[in-house]
């Protein structure tokens, strides 16, 4: 083929795609495609808390974690306080339900009697995200736990008194609300780690409040009176008010070996003034983690199913240099 009948072969070639085109030629068929999927943003979540109360400092500083949590990620909370009371929770969540939330981020009080509200939520597709204490019902009701490891700390708690009575000697437990994950679990692991030749003479609930815990320690300075070495306490609240009798009854710091549980402001002062030996940690600080997961969740993206918070122990030595770097 010659060169100018090569370049009229192109030109009509292209004359003709053109004349195709503009009179709407079917394009190829497109391959079926599924609609695209959406991403959720935290401006789409809508969380429910059924916070089990308010009797603590501890209690204090988890509610204003994911109030402000909330606030700042732009996620619309549904907040309750149930006055620590199982049925306030169940209500809560049953409205929660009813609204059709996205999550439902549960603290709760005790950790049995669960069953049917989860199964609730789960028939109707809500995620369930435990917080803080533990339930005992089947796994597949909920979709992950976050919190503490309660045994942990009632070993670590135990630790501490091995060292600080290595002779031995009678001490008395003023644990949490009875029934709780919190006060199961220390004790368990309180009594696993504790030397045998301290002896827990008497354990009674102080149901994890200031109000609570001060007339438990004066019936027990009573009754035991120049019997006790040490006492454990399942929180500093019960602490701070247990010290008021203490002082009433007379003893000075140091006199009793005592070890409390949270790590908060509260507790900090009384290592500060000489009346506790140790605070181990537990953080109350769980509204970022538990938004971050109940987002995945609503993305369906693979999550852990026990997250547990790092925690450590606090001594009087750095007390007074830390308290002002404490946030609650
Ligand atoms: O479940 C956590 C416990 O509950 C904290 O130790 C206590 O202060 C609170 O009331």
């Amino acid at each position: 083929m010659s060169k100018k009948m090569f370049y009229n072969l192109l030109a009509v070639l292209m004359l003709a795609s053109l004349v195709l085109s503009a009179c709407g030629a079917p394009a190829a068929p497109a391959a079926t495609q599924a609609p695209a999927k959406k991403t959720y943003t935290y401006a789409d979540m809508t969380l429910c808390y059924p916070q089990l109360g308010a009797e603590s400092d501890w209690r204090t500083a988890n509610t204003a974690s994911f109030k402000e949590t909330a606030q700042k990620l732009g996620v619309k909370l549904i907040f309750s306080d149930a006055q620590q009371k199982q049925e306030n929770q169940i209500s809560a969540i049953r409205s929660c339900i009813q609204q059709g939330v996205n999550v439902i981020a549960l603290p709760p009080v005790v950790e049995t009697g669960w069953d049917a509200v989860l199964q609730e939520a789960k028939d109707a597709n809500i995620p369930v995200i435990v917080v803080d204490r533990s339930v005992t019902a089947d796994p597949s009701l909920y979709a992950a736990h976050i919190g503490s490891d309660m045994v942990i700390e009632g070993k670590r708690s135990a630790e501490e008194f091995n060292k600080l009575l290595p002779n031995g000697g009678n001490i008395l437990e003023l644990s949490g609300t009875t029934g709780s994950g919190a006060a199961v679990g220390r004790a368990k692991g309180f009594r696993e780690a504790l030397n045998p030749n301290i002896k827990i003479i008497d354990s009674q609930t102080g149901n994890f409040t200031r109000a609570e815990g001060k007339p438990v320690m004066e019936a027990f300075l009573k009754k035991y009176a120049g019997q006790i070495d040490g006492v454990f306490f399942h929180n500093d609240d019960m602490a701070i008010g247990a010290v008021e009798a203490i002082k009433a009854a007379g003893l000075k710091p140091g006199d009793l070996k005592m070890v409390s549980i949270d790590g908060t402001r509260g507790g900090f002062q009384l290592m500060i003034d000489g009346w506790l030996q140790a605070d181990v940690e537990c953080n109350p600080l769980l509204g970022p983690q538990t938004m971050e997961l109940a987002l995945k969740l609503m993305n369906g993206e693979a999550i852990t199913k026990e997250v547990l918070t790092n925690e450590s122990v606090f001594y009087p030595d750095k007390a007074a240099e830390l308290l002002p770097t404490r946030q609650y």
